[in-house]
């Protein structure tokens, strides 16, 4: 089984990576972490280099937290840093172009809201996706 399991380092995405972890542990499957340096549509083109650079590393960062929990356990994960203006159409395309069997995602992300059920990323994941989904509260 192939799990695409999508992480902003928040704490809703880091229990979507605990679920991942526990698939990858109990049913061996293989689990790709996946990062989206998100930029705002409207400054993509006036960013300057140095901001780029600051999302991806905090993309960067985001997996390298997740992957920290793998390999505490000695359990083999891939990572994959994107950049782009909306998440959710990277991770629906990536599970559709590596033919992932599910996506283990958190409800609710950096910009977690108490009265939201569901943030925009997950939701979109959830009405788009090629496969089965898991959103993990
Ligand atoms: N930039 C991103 N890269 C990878 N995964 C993401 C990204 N943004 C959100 N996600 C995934 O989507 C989940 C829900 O986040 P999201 O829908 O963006 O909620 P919010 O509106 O609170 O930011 C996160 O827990 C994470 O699993
Ligand atoms: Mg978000």
């Amino acid at each position: 089984m192939k799990v695409l399991v999508p992480t902003d380092g928040s704490e809703h995405s880091m229990k979507a990576v605990q679920r991942g972890l526990e698939l990858a542990e109990k049913q061996e499957a293989q689990v790709t972490l996946m990062s989206v340096a998100y930029f705002g549509a409207d400054y993509l083109d006036e960013m300057p280099p140095n901001i780029r650079e600051k999302l991806e590393d905090e993309a960067r960062a985001a997996l390298k937290k997740a992957k920290a929990l793998f390999d505490a356990k000695n359990l083999p994960v891939e990572t994959v840093l994107m950049t782009g203006l909306v998440p959710a159409n990277l991770i629906i395309q990536k599970a559709q172009d590596g033919k992932f069997d599910r996506i283990v995602i958190g409800s609710t992300g950096q910009n977690a809201l108490e009265k939201i059920v569901m943030g925009s990323t997950a939701a979109k994941v959830v009405a788009h996706a090629p496969c089965e989904v898991t959103v993990v509260r």
